[in-house]
């Protein structure tokens, strides 16, 4: 039910794993000072509570992990490059060899074993510099600076990376203007027009990624990286229809720039009314024609949206949120669950678009409690986990016998690591538990969890094992 040549695996950040957050001349990235996630208050510098400074000691203990992620049978592994180990400040000339030096290790690592990377260039972690000083992609010269970053990992990783991604869900801007475009300058106190241009800014870079990656090496697959939502409308007034609509084409303008190498009609109606004006140099229209080899997304909840401004009252869920569904359960951390919705998602864009897809993250963020295995082992009894990913995994089949070209699929913390909204180590995402908690305390061993052996036997059946009986439904943590 899969294709033969499927690509399974799993995917971190460097930012929420890595640690190691000053060593071997790395700077400081925004998360160094974003202790407590997206809502919580930023800091001046690093504080100790930030978990991120010390992440999973992934800096230290990759082979160990990739040893463990090869025994599940990983044919890839979605991993970030943190732009502060390559460019420290991110506007010097010359690149801090000791972190390219990190990168080539780990891509050795993984080749090792046969594991093909899959490696996302800036993953919510821009050097903090270009924030304080440029006030992020606000500042056009950051494509400059994005340029001689790509310039530099692309020549210097030609021969080990095939699989890139520009920018870890670049639609989430609209949401969270400081992690994912360094913008400082305050949510509050930014003006839409501002925020359009940002997004312009990164378009272009990312179009400028695709154009330059493929000359230094024509082989290489680019694609950008979306945060996928659908967004249903919550009743068939056609008012929530076209609501609806409305909200899913402020982040489908992200795709189609990406895939069609202009922005849409409705974008361009959109800016017009809200007398948003951006400034576009010549060059940028035939830059962004450099369209993108295939699309691939983060998935991990739908929502719902309604002209009705009495029932428009948004919940929680990943870095957008939306109106609740009435029909879906929702995890520990309000994420309203929708496999489903995946099917429908792949869909959209393969129907939309005739791109190759790549499901770059899916998962569920949940409590674990470490219990002994029959050997006495500590291990994780996660069956709603695995009740989670094989439900969103039968979706993903349905979706190859719609038609639709999937290449992969990459589930999200494949091993524990710090959160990215909330920045908690609790909130678990991994086969592999990693013994850190939220107080900081912890051995940092690892241990596998029941999910480990469970994607081990879906890895190496190519997804047949997903028809039989193991892992069956287990919703009791899911509240109604
Ligand atoms: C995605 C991000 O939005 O969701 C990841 O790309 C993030 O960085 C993941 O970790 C899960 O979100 P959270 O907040 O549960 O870590």
């Amino acid at each position: 039910m899969f294709p033969e040549n499927f690509l399974w695996g799993g995917a971190i950040a460097a930012n929420q794993c890595e640690g190691a957050y000053l060593e071997d001349g790395k700077g400081l990235s925004i998360q160094d000072v974003m202790p407590k996630g997206i809502k919580g208050p930023r800091t001046e510098r690093p504080t100790e509570d930030n978990l991120k400074l010390v992440g999973i000691d992934f800096y230290h203990r990759y082979k160990e992990d990739i040893k463990l992620l090869a025994e599940m049978g990983f044919q890839v592994f979605r991993i970030s490059i943190a732009w502060s180990r390559i460019f420290p400040q991110g506007d010097e000339e010359t690149p801090n060899e000791a972190g390219l030096q990190f990168y080539d290790d780990l891509l050795d690592e993984c080749r090792k074993y046969g594991i093909e990377p899959l490696v996302t260039i800036s993953h919510y972690e821009t050097p903090l510099h270009l924030a304080e000083t440029y006030d992020g992609w606000l500042d056009r010269r950051m494509i400059g600076f994005y340029e001689r970053y790509i310039r530099t990992i692309f020549t210097r990783y030609r021969e080990k990376v095939k699989y890139w991604l520009t920018f870890n869900e670049i639609n989430s801007i609209l949401n969270s203007p400081f992690m994912s475009g360094a913008i400082n300058t305050p949510k509050e106190e930014l003006e839409e027009s501002q925020l359009y241009q940002a997004i312009h800014h990164e378009l272009v870079a990312s179009a400028l990624a695709t154009k330059i990656g493929h000359e230094i090496n024509p082989d290489f697959q680019i694609g950008c990286m979306i945060l996928s939502m659908p967004v249903y409308p919550l009743t068939p007034d056609p008012k929530d229809v076209i609501c609806s609509m409305e909200e899913e084409h402020k982040h489908s303008m992200f795709t189609d720039v990406h895939v069609r190498g202009e922005y849409p009609g409705y974008m361009k109606r959109y800016l017009k009314e809200h007398g948003i004006k951006i400034d576009i140099a010549k060059e940028d229209r035939d830059i962004l024609k450099n369209t993108v080899d295939f699309i691939s997304f983060s998935y991990y909840v739908s929502v719902c949206a309604t002209a009705n401004a009495c029932k428009n009252v948004r919940g929680e869920g990943n870095l957008l949120g939306g109106v609740m569904n009435p029909t879906l359960k929702s995890s520990e951390w309000g994420w309203q669950i929708d496999p489903i919705g995946l099917r429908y998602v792949l869909n959209q864009y393969w129907d939309k678009y005739q791109k190759p897809l790549f499901i770059a993250e899916n998962g569920l963020g949940a409590l674990d409690h470490l219990v002994p295995d029959s050997a006495g082992n500590p291990t994780v009894a996660d069956d709603y986990r695995i009740a989670y990913l094989k439900e969103h995994l039968l979706q993903v089949a349905e979706a190859v016998k719609d038609g639709v070209e999937v290449m992969g699929y990459t589930t999200w913390g494949c091993i524990d690591l710090v959160s990215a909204s909330t920045a908690e180590l609790k909130k678990r995402y991994g086969f592999i538990y990693v013994d850190r908690n939220d107080d900081g305390s912890g051995t940092l061993e690892r241990y596998k969890k029941k999910s480990f052996y469970w994607y081990r036997d879906v890895i190496a059946s190519n997804g047949r094992s997903l028809r039989c009986c193991s892992g069956e439904a287990k919703h009791e943590i899911f509240s109604d």
